[in-house]
Protein backbone atom coordinates (compact mmCIF):
# COMPACT_ATOMS: atom_id res chain seq x y z
CA UNK A 1 0.00 0.00 0.00
CA UNK A 2 1.49 3.75 -0.70
CA UNK A 3 2.36 5.56 2.63
CA UNK A 4 2.20 9.08 2.80
CA UNK A 5 3.68 11.04 5.99
CA UNK A 6 2.08 14.24 7.20
CA UNK A 7 4.76 16.20 8.75
CA UNK A 8 5.32 19.24 11.16
CA UNK A 9 1.85 20.03 11.77
CA UNK A 10 -0.57 20.94 14.87
CA UNK A 11 -3.01 17.76 14.74
CA UNK A 12 -6.40 19.35 16.07
CA UNK A 13 -9.75 17.45 17.44
CA UNK A 14 -12.53 17.93 19.09
CA UNK A 15 -10.93 17.98 22.51
CA UNK A 16 -7.14 19.18 21.57
CA UNK A 17 -4.53 20.04 19.38
CA UNK A 18 -0.94 18.79 19.41
CA UNK A 19 2.03 18.51 17.64
CA UNK A 20 2.07 15.31 15.70
CA UNK A 21 3.10 13.22 12.66
CA UNK A 22 0.76 11.40 10.82
CA UNK A 23 1.53 7.96 8.75
CA UNK A 24 -1.37 6.83 6.74
CA UNK A 25 -0.58 3.54 5.13
CA UNK A 26 -3.29 3.14 1.80
CA UNK A 27 -6.68 4.35 2.92
CA UNK A 28 -6.63 4.10 6.47
CA UNK A 29 -4.06 6.24 9.56
CA UNK A 30 -1.82 3.64 10.42
CA UNK A 31 -0.16 6.14 13.36
CA UNK A 32 0.22 9.23 14.87
CA UNK A 33 3.35 10.26 16.04
CA UNK A 34 5.60 12.55 17.88
CA UNK A 35 7.34 14.77 15.85
CA UNK A 36 10.35 13.35 14.65
CA UNK A 37 10.20 10.19 15.56
CA UNK A 38 11.29 6.89 13.73
CA UNK A 39 9.22 3.75 13.29
CA UNK A 40 11.96 0.31 13.84
CA UNK A 41 14.99 3.04 12.85
CA UNK A 42 12.74 4.30 9.78
CA UNK A 43 12.92 8.16 9.18
CA UNK A 44 9.14 7.92 7.24
CA UNK A 45 10.62 11.41 6.26
CA UNK A 46 13.05 9.51 3.93
CA UNK A 47 10.97 6.59 2.70
CA UNK A 48 7.47 7.24 2.80
CA UNK A 49 5.88 7.37 -0.90
CA UNK A 50 4.37 10.62 -0.55
CA UNK A 51 5.64 13.40 2.13
CA UNK A 52 3.93 16.36 3.20
CA UNK A 53 4.90 19.56 4.81
CA UNK A 54 2.20 20.54 7.21
CA UNK A 55 4.43 22.97 9.28
CA UNK A 56 2.80 25.92 10.51
CA UNK A 57 -0.82 24.34 9.24
CA UNK A 58 -3.40 22.45 11.03
CA UNK A 59 -3.81 19.31 10.13
CA UNK A 60 -7.97 18.06 10.54
CA UNK A 61 -9.84 15.45 10.01
CA UNK A 62 -12.31 15.64 6.83
CA UNK A 63 -15.01 17.49 6.95
CA UNK A 64 -18.43 16.48 6.90
CA UNK A 65 -21.34 17.86 5.57
CA UNK A 66 -24.70 16.20 6.44
CA UNK A 67 -26.88 18.18 4.81
CA UNK A 68 -26.88 18.16 0.52
CA UNK A 69 -29.06 18.11 -1.71
CA UNK A 70 -27.26 17.37 -5.46
CA UNK A 71 -29.56 16.80 -8.26
CA UNK A 72 -32.85 17.56 -6.08
CA UNK A 73 -35.99 18.13 -7.85
CA UNK A 74 -37.58 21.08 -6.71
CA UNK A 75 -39.71 24.60 -7.31
CA UNK A 76 -40.44 22.99 -10.64
CA UNK A 77 -36.27 22.76 -11.70
CA UNK A 78 -33.42 20.77 -10.14
CA UNK A 79 -30.69 21.80 -7.65
CA UNK A 80 -27.83 22.46 -10.15
CA UNK A 81 -25.22 20.93 -8.94
CA UNK A 82 -25.35 16.81 -9.88
CA UNK A 83 -22.88 14.39 -7.56
CA UNK A 84 -20.29 14.45 -9.97
CA UNK A 85 -19.81 18.89 -9.54
CA UNK A 86 -21.10 19.11 -6.06
CA UNK A 87 -18.84 16.60 -4.53
CA UNK A 88 -16.06 18.14 -6.13
CA UNK A 89 -17.13 21.67 -5.25
CA UNK A 90 -16.59 19.82 -1.18
CA UNK A 91 -13.18 18.72 -1.46
CA UNK A 92 -11.99 21.70 -2.95
CA UNK A 93 -13.61 22.73 0.40
CA UNK A 94 -11.76 20.49 2.66
CA UNK A 95 -14.97 18.34 3.11
CA UNK A 96 -14.60 15.17 2.57
CA UNK A 97 -18.07 13.26 2.82
CA UNK A 98 -21.30 14.23 2.08
CA UNK A 99 -24.60 13.19 3.60
CA UNK A 100 -27.08 13.95 0.95
CA UNK A 101 -30.40 12.95 0.91
CA UNK A 102 -32.38 10.56 -1.48
CA UNK A 103 -36.09 12.32 -2.10
CA UNK A 104 -39.30 9.82 -2.10
CA UNK A 105 -41.54 11.96 -4.31
CA UNK A 106 -45.66 12.05 -3.35
CA UNK A 107 -46.74 8.68 -4.93
CA UNK A 108 -43.41 7.22 -5.08
CA UNK A 109 -42.50 3.82 -3.67
CA UNK A 110 -39.28 5.14 -1.27
CA UNK A 111 -37.39 1.92 -2.74
CA UNK A 112 -37.51 3.28 -6.35
CA UNK A 113 -36.63 7.01 -4.60
CA UNK A 114 -33.40 5.30 -2.54
CA UNK A 115 -32.36 3.61 -5.60
CA UNK A 116 -32.61 6.10 -7.85
CA UNK A 117 -30.03 8.26 -5.67
CA UNK A 118 -27.74 5.56 -5.71
CA UNK A 119 -28.01 5.47 -9.81
CA UNK A 120 -27.19 8.97 -9.59
CA UNK A 121 -24.12 9.33 -7.02
CA UNK A 122 -22.53 5.87 -8.08
CA UNK A 123 -19.18 6.42 -10.03
CA UNK A 124 -19.88 10.14 -9.85
CA UNK A 125 -18.56 11.42 -6.90
CA UNK A 126 -14.87 12.93 -5.82
CA UNK A 127 -15.49 12.32 -2.15
CA UNK A 128 -17.35 9.49 -0.02
CA UNK A 129 -21.15 10.14 0.35
CA UNK A 130 -24.16 8.79 2.45
CA UNK A 131 -27.68 8.96 1.87
CA UNK A 132 -30.64 9.75 4.69
CA UNK A 133 -33.98 9.08 3.21
CA UNK A 134 -36.27 11.96 2.60
CA UNK A 135 -40.23 10.51 3.29
CA UNK A 136 -42.23 12.49 0.93
CA UNK A 137 -45.65 10.20 1.10
CA UNK A 138 -46.16 8.29 4.81
CA UNK A 139 -48.29 5.51 4.04
CA UNK A 140 -48.20 1.99 5.23
CA UNK A 141 -46.13 0.98 2.55
CA UNK A 142 -43.01 3.85 3.32
CA UNK A 143 -43.10 3.05 6.81
CA UNK A 144 -42.82 -0.92 5.92
CA UNK A 145 -39.99 0.32 3.54
CA UNK A 146 -38.34 2.94 6.38
CA UNK A 147 -37.77 -0.60 8.66
CA UNK A 148 -35.33 -1.81 5.74
CA UNK A 149 -33.48 1.07 5.68
CA UNK A 150 -30.30 0.07 8.70
CA UNK A 151 -29.91 -2.63 5.98
CA UNK A 152 -29.28 -0.40 3.36
CA UNK A 153 -26.75 1.39 5.58
CA UNK A 154 -29.43 4.33 6.35
CA UNK A 155 -30.27 5.84 9.39
CA UNK A 156 -31.88 8.44 9.00
CA UNK A 157 -35.42 9.94 7.42
CA UNK A 158 -36.44 13.14 6.88
CA UNK A 159 -39.81 14.75 6.84
CA UNK A 160 -41.19 18.36 6.07
CA UNK A 161 -44.10 20.08 8.38
CA UNK A 162 -43.56 23.04 5.20
CA UNK A 163 -44.06 22.76 1.46
CA UNK A 164 -47.95 21.40 1.51
CA UNK A 165 -48.69 19.29 -1.54
CA UNK A 166 -44.82 18.67 -2.50
CA UNK A 167 -43.18 17.39 0.89
CA UNK A 168 -45.32 17.94 3.78
CA UNK A 169 -46.76 15.42 6.31
CA UNK A 170 -49.27 16.39 8.61
CA UNK A 171 -49.02 15.62 12.33
CA UNK A 172 -50.74 11.84 12.03
CA UNK A 173 -48.49 11.19 9.39
CA UNK A 174 -45.38 12.61 11.68
CA UNK A 175 -46.91 11.02 14.75
CA UNK A 176 -46.80 7.48 12.81
CA UNK A 177 -43.34 7.81 10.89
CA UNK A 178 -41.44 8.89 14.37
CA UNK A 179 -43.11 5.58 16.13
CA UNK A 180 -41.60 3.57 13.44
CA UNK A 181 -38.39 5.56 13.58
CA UNK A 182 -38.43 5.11 16.99
CA UNK A 183 -38.68 1.61 17.13
CA UNK A 184 -35.98 1.05 14.26
CA UNK A 185 -33.57 2.62 15.69
CA UNK A 186 -33.55 5.28 13.05
CA UNK A 187 -33.19 9.40 13.90
CA UNK A 188 -35.74 11.48 12.42
CA UNK A 189 -34.62 14.51 10.87
CA UNK A 190 -37.08 17.56 10.69
CA UNK A 191 -38.10 20.61 8.79
CA UNK A 192 -39.82 22.33 11.36
CA UNK A 193 -41.63 25.40 9.85
CA UNK A 194 -45.68 25.52 9.50
CA UNK A 195 -46.91 25.07 6.37
CA UNK A 196 -49.81 25.89 5.67
CA UNK A 197 -49.79 28.95 7.74
CA UNK A 198 -46.85 29.76 5.70
CA UNK A 199 -49.10 29.47 2.61
CA UNK A 200 -51.84 31.54 4.26
CA UNK A 201 -49.21 34.44 4.49
CA UNK A 202 -47.67 34.36 0.63
CA UNK A 203 -51.11 34.15 -0.56
CA UNK A 204 -51.75 37.55 1.26
CA UNK A 205 -48.58 39.07 0.59
CA UNK A 206 -48.57 38.58 -3.01
CA UNK A 207 -52.59 40.26 -2.75
CA UNK A 208 -50.98 43.24 -1.12
CA UNK A 209 -48.44 43.33 -4.87
CA UNK A 210 -45.60 42.55 -1.80
CA UNK A 211 -43.68 40.14 -4.65
CA UNK A 212 -40.02 40.81 -4.10
CA UNK A 213 -37.83 37.91 -2.54
CA UNK A 214 -37.33 40.10 0.59
CA UNK A 215 -41.24 38.68 1.18
CA UNK A 216 -40.00 35.24 1.45
CA UNK A 217 -38.59 36.18 4.88
CA UNK A 218 -41.65 37.91 6.16
CA UNK A 219 -43.90 35.05 4.89
CA UNK A 220 -41.68 32.54 7.02
CA UNK A 221 -41.98 34.48 9.98
CA UNK A 222 -39.63 32.77 13.46
CA UNK A 223 -42.87 32.67 14.94
CA UNK A 224 -43.57 29.40 12.62
CA UNK A 225 -40.68 27.75 12.66
CA UNK A 226 -40.57 28.53 16.75
CA UNK A 227 -43.82 26.63 16.91
CA UNK A 228 -43.29 23.66 14.68
CA UNK A 229 -39.68 23.10 16.08
CA UNK A 230 -41.84 22.99 19.59
CA UNK A 231 -44.29 20.56 18.04
CA UNK A 232 -42.13 18.46 16.33
CA UNK A 233 -39.83 17.80 19.94
CA UNK A 234 -43.70 17.21 21.52
CA UNK A 235 -44.66 14.65 19.25
CA UNK A 236 -40.87 13.01 19.42
CA UNK A 237 -41.31 13.08 22.91
CA UNK A 238 -44.56 11.35 22.93
CA UNK A 239 -42.90 8.87 20.69
CA UNK A 240 -40.02 8.27 21.77
CA UNK A 241 -38.27 9.45 18.32
CA UNK A 242 -34.55 10.75 18.45
CA UNK A 243 -35.33 14.20 16.58
CA UNK A 244 -32.65 16.15 15.07
CA UNK A 245 -33.76 19.65 13.45
CA UNK A 246 -31.91 20.74 10.58
CA UNK A 247 -31.32 24.28 9.59
CA UNK A 248 -32.53 25.90 12.87
CA UNK A 249 -32.43 29.75 11.85
CA UNK A 250 -34.42 31.18 14.54
CA UNK A 251 -33.28 32.06 18.08
CA UNK A 252 -36.84 30.94 19.13
CA UNK A 253 -36.48 27.67 17.70
CA UNK A 254 -32.99 27.55 19.27
CA UNK A 255 -34.45 27.90 22.61
CA UNK A 256 -36.90 25.17 22.03
CA UNK A 257 -34.08 22.88 21.15
CA UNK A 258 -32.70 23.99 24.02
CA UNK A 259 -34.86 23.26 26.54
CA UNK A 260 -35.66 19.88 25.22
CA UNK A 261 -31.83 19.23 25.63
CA UNK A 262 -32.17 20.47 29.19
CA UNK A 263 -34.99 18.12 29.90
CA UNK A 264 -32.26 15.58 29.08
CA UNK A 265 -34.30 14.68 25.76
CA UNK A 266 -32.35 13.76 22.42
CA UNK A 267 -33.53 16.35 20.48
CA UNK A 268 -30.50 17.96 18.60
CA UNK A 269 -29.95 21.05 16.36
CA UNK A 270 -27.93 21.73 13.15
CA UNK A 271 -27.72 25.30 11.71
CA UNK A 272 -26.10 26.28 8.70
CA UNK A 273 -23.55 29.25 7.84
CA UNK A 274 -26.36 31.20 6.07
CA UNK A 275 -27.94 31.71 9.17
CA UNK A 276 -24.59 32.39 10.84
CA UNK A 277 -23.57 35.82 8.56
CA UNK A 278 -26.40 36.79 6.32
CA UNK A 279 -29.53 38.47 7.04
CA UNK A 280 -33.39 39.21 6.30
CA UNK A 281 -32.47 42.74 5.55
CA UNK A 282 -28.86 42.64 4.05
CA UNK A 283 -28.72 40.30 1.62
CA UNK A 284 -32.94 38.95 1.40
CA UNK A 285 -33.67 42.61 1.20
CA UNK A 286 -30.58 43.68 -1.68
CA UNK A 287 -32.43 45.70 -4.42
CA UNK A 288 -34.27 44.87 -7.10
CA UNK A 289 -34.48 40.78 -7.82
CA UNK A 290 -30.86 40.32 -6.06
CA UNK A 291 -32.14 38.65 -2.93
CA UNK A 292 -33.45 35.91 -4.60
CA UNK A 293 -29.70 34.32 -4.50
CA UNK A 294 -30.48 34.17 -0.72
CA UNK A 295 -34.14 32.75 -0.72
CA UNK A 296 -33.71 29.27 1.17
CA UNK A 297 -36.01 28.15 3.83
CA UNK A 298 -35.91 27.85 6.57
CA UNK A 299 -35.05 32.30 5.73
CA UNK A 300 -32.63 34.05 6.64
CA UNK A 301 -33.55 35.92 9.29
CA UNK A 302 -33.41 39.87 11.00
CA UNK A 303 -29.69 41.36 12.27
CA UNK A 304 -32.07 43.91 13.76
CA UNK A 305 -33.45 40.78 16.31
CA UNK A 306 -29.96 39.48 16.78
CA UNK A 307 -30.59 36.13 15.42
CA UNK A 308 -27.21 35.43 13.94
CA UNK A 309 -25.59 36.58 17.47
CA UNK A 310 -27.36 33.73 19.15
CA UNK A 311 -26.49 30.93 16.60
CA UNK A 312 -23.46 31.85 16.76
CA UNK A 313 -23.64 32.15 21.11
CA UNK A 314 -25.57 28.40 20.48
CA UNK A 315 -23.38 26.73 19.21
CA UNK A 316 -20.37 27.90 21.38
CA UNK A 317 -22.89 26.68 24.31
CA UNK A 318 -23.94 23.16 22.56
CA UNK A 319 -27.59 24.34 22.41
CA UNK A 320 -26.98 23.70 18.44
CA UNK A 321 -24.96 20.52 18.01
CA UNK A 322 -23.67 21.14 14.30
CA UNK A 323 -23.57 23.27 10.84
CA UNK A 324 -24.24 21.68 7.68
CA UNK A 325 -24.98 23.68 4.44
CA UNK A 326 -28.28 22.34 3.16
CA UNK A 327 -26.20 23.07 -0.26
CA UNK A 328 -29.07 23.47 -2.92
CA UNK A 329 -27.78 25.75 -5.20
CA UNK A 330 -30.42 27.38 -8.47
CA UNK A 331 -28.69 29.71 -10.86
CA UNK A 332 -30.21 33.12 -10.91
CA UNK A 333 -30.52 32.54 -14.81
CA UNK A 334 -33.27 30.17 -16.25
CA UNK A 335 -33.87 28.54 -11.66
CA UNK A 336 -34.06 31.64 -9.57
CA UNK A 337 -35.92 33.91 -12.17
CA UNK A 338 -38.58 31.99 -12.36
CA UNK A 339 -39.91 33.98 -9.26
CA UNK A 340 -40.06 37.12 -10.70
CA UNK A 341 -42.97 39.02 -9.98
CA UNK A 342 -43.32 36.38 -7.54
CA UNK A 343 -41.58 35.56 -4.52
CA UNK A 344 -43.40 32.11 -4.25
CA UNK A 345 -41.59 30.75 -7.44
CA UNK A 346 -38.16 31.53 -6.94
CA UNK A 347 -36.68 27.80 -6.22
CA UNK A 348 -35.63 27.65 -2.16
CA UNK A 349 -31.67 26.71 -2.06
CA UNK A 350 -28.29 28.60 -1.41
CA UNK A 351 -25.12 26.26 -2.56
CA UNK A 352 -22.55 26.72 0.43
CA UNK A 353 -20.95 23.52 0.33
CA UNK A 354 -17.49 24.54 -1.35
CA UNK A 355 -17.04 27.04 1.63
CA UNK A 356 -18.24 25.83 5.09
CA UNK A 357 -15.11 24.67 6.42
CA UNK A 358 -13.63 28.22 5.56
CA UNK A 359 -16.90 30.02 7.06
CA UNK A 360 -16.57 28.12 10.56
CA UNK A 361 -12.67 28.69 10.69
CA UNK A 362 -13.39 32.80 9.96
CA UNK A 363 -15.26 32.65 13.52
CA UNK A 364 -12.34 30.75 15.12
CA UNK A 365 -10.55 34.21 13.58
CA UNK A 366 -13.13 35.83 14.79
CA UNK A 367 -13.16 34.60 18.45
CA UNK A 368 -16.71 33.43 18.19
CA UNK A 369 -15.83 29.92 18.65
CA UNK A 370 -12.44 27.69 19.15
CA UNK A 371 -10.36 25.91 17.22
CA UNK A 372 -11.29 22.06 18.59
CA UNK A 373 -15.10 23.54 18.18
CA UNK A 374 -14.27 23.89 14.81
CA UNK A 375 -13.61 20.82 14.28
CA UNK A 376 -16.34 19.60 16.46
CA UNK A 377 -19.17 21.25 14.56
CA UNK A 378 -17.41 20.60 11.25
CA UNK A 379 -16.25 17.08 11.25
CA UNK A 380 -16.59 14.86 14.62
CA UNK A 381 -20.61 15.66 15.34
CA UNK A 382 -21.47 15.15 11.70
CA UNK A 383 -19.90 11.91 12.12
CA UNK A 384 -20.96 10.71 15.88
CA UNK A 385 -24.72 12.08 15.01
CA UNK A 386 -24.99 9.98 11.81
CA UNK A 387 -23.31 6.53 12.48
CA UNK A 388 -19.59 7.25 10.89
CA UNK A 389 -17.68 7.83 13.93
CA UNK A 390 -14.54 5.77 14.18
CA UNK A 391 -13.50 5.67 10.18
CA UNK A 392 -14.62 9.46 9.77
CA UNK A 393 -14.67 12.65 12.06
CA UNK A 394 -11.00 11.85 13.90
CA UNK A 395 -7.60 11.44 13.30
CA UNK A 396 -6.80 8.37 14.76
CA UNK A 397 -5.13 4.95 14.09
CA UNK A 398 -7.74 2.62 11.86
CA UNK A 399 -9.67 5.34 10.88
CA UNK A 400 -10.22 6.93 7.25
CA UNK A 401 -7.03 9.29 5.87
CA UNK A 402 -9.90 11.98 4.96
CA UNK A 403 -7.34 14.78 6.11
CA UNK A 404 -7.51 18.74 5.60
CA UNK A 405 -4.21 20.62 6.21
CA UNK A 406 -5.27 23.79 6.81
CA UNK A 407 -3.04 26.86 6.43
CA UNK A 408 -4.14 29.83 8.89
CA UNK A 409 -1.46 32.04 7.45
CA UNK A 410 -3.48 31.67 3.82
CA UNK A 411 -5.89 33.43 2.75
CA UNK A 412 -9.16 32.33 0.80
CA UNK A 413 -11.30 35.27 -1.36
CA UNK A 414 -14.32 34.23 -2.30
CA UNK A 415 -14.26 37.03 -5.41
CA UNK A 416 -16.94 38.38 -7.33
CA UNK A 417 -17.19 36.46 -10.26
CA UNK A 418 -16.65 32.60 -10.97
CA UNK A 419 -13.89 31.73 -7.80
CA UNK A 420 -15.28 28.98 -6.72
CA UNK A 421 -16.23 25.57 -8.27
CA UNK A 422 -20.23 24.93 -7.57
CA UNK A 423 -22.07 24.31 -10.42
CA UNK A 424 -23.89 28.28 -10.06
CA UNK A 425 -23.51 31.30 -12.04
CA UNK A 426 -22.65 33.36 -8.78
CA UNK A 427 -22.34 32.57 -5.02
CA UNK A 428 -24.32 33.70 -2.01
CA UNK A 429 -21.02 34.33 -0.24
CA UNK A 430 -19.16 37.10 -2.92
CA UNK A 431 -17.21 39.29 -1.19
CA UNK A 432 -16.53 37.10 2.02
CA UNK A 433 -12.83 37.50 2.56
CA UNK A 434 -11.40 33.79 5.10
CA UNK A 435 -8.06 34.37 6.99
CA UNK A 436 -7.23 30.67 6.14
CA UNK A 437 -7.03 28.55 3.20
CA UNK A 438 -7.61 24.68 2.72
CA UNK A 439 -4.07 23.73 1.24
CA UNK A 440 -4.11 19.74 1.07
CA UNK A 441 -7.34 17.54 0.63
CA UNK A 442 -6.56 14.10 1.80
CA UNK A 443 -9.99 11.51 0.33
CA UNK A 444 -9.44 8.12 2.00
CA UNK A 445 -5.56 8.24 1.49
CA UNK A 446 -5.32 9.88 -1.52
CA UNK A 447 -4.37 13.69 -2.36
CA UNK A 448 -7.48 14.71 -4.31
CA UNK A 449 -6.38 18.78 -3.74
CA UNK A 450 -2.96 20.51 -3.15
CA UNK A 451 -1.77 23.55 -3.51
CA UNK A 452 -4.45 24.78 -5.94
CA UNK A 453 -4.73 22.14 -8.11
CA UNK A 454 -7.38 19.40 -8.03
CA UNK A 455 -5.56 16.17 -8.00
CA UNK A 456 -9.13 13.19 -8.17
CA UNK A 457 -11.46 11.95 -10.38
CA UNK A 458 -15.20 11.15 -10.51
CA UNK A 459 -15.70 8.10 -8.81
CA UNK A 460 -12.90 8.41 -6.34
CA UNK A 461 -15.97 8.41 -3.52
CA UNK A 462 -17.39 5.42 -2.18
CA UNK A 463 -21.17 5.08 -0.59
CA UNK A 464 -20.59 4.64 3.04
CA UNK A 465 -23.04 2.93 4.98
CA UNK A 466 -23.85 4.60 8.21
CA UNK A 467 -24.79 2.89 11.82
CA UNK A 468 -26.72 4.57 14.09
CA UNK A 469 -26.80 7.80 15.79
CA UNK A 470 -23.90 7.82 18.45
CA UNK A 471 -24.56 10.65 20.04
CA UNK A 472 -27.58 9.84 22.12
CA UNK A 473 -27.75 11.32 25.52
O1 LIG B 1 -34.16 26.20 0.91
C1 LIG B 1 -33.87 25.03 1.12
N1 LIG B 1 -33.56 24.68 2.34
N2 LIG B 1 -33.87 24.14 0.11
C2 LIG B 1 -33.60 22.77 0.21
C3 LIG B 1 -34.73 21.95 0.70
C4 LIG B 1 -34.86 21.99 2.20
O2 LIG B 1 -35.87 22.47 2.71
O3 LIG B 1 -33.97 21.54 2.89
ZN1 LIG C 1 -35.55 21.74 4.71
ZN1 LIG D 1 -32.28 20.73 3.01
Amino acid sequence: MPTTFITGGTVVSATGRTAADILVDGERIAALLEPGSTVLGTDLARTADTVIDATGKYVVPGGIDAHTHMSMPFGGTTASDDFETGTRAAAWGGTTTIIDFAVQKFGERLQDSLATWHEMAAGQCAIDYGFHQIVGDVNDASLQALRGLPDEGITSYKLFMAYPGVFYSDDAQILRAMQTGASTGLMTMMHAENGPAIDVLVGQLLEQGKTDPYYHGIARAWQLEEEATHRAIMLADLTGAPLYVVHVSAKQAVAQVASARDRGRNVFGETCPQYLYLSLEEQLGAPGFEGAKWVCSTPLRSRAEHHQDHMWQALRTNDIQMVATDHCPFCMKGQKDMGVGDFSKIPNGIGSVEHRMDLMYQGVVEGRISLERWVEITSTTPARMFGLYGRKGVLAPGADADVVIYDPNGHTSIGLGKTHHMNMDHSAWEGFEIDGHVDTVLSRGKVVVDAGEYLGRKGDGRFVRRDPCQYLI
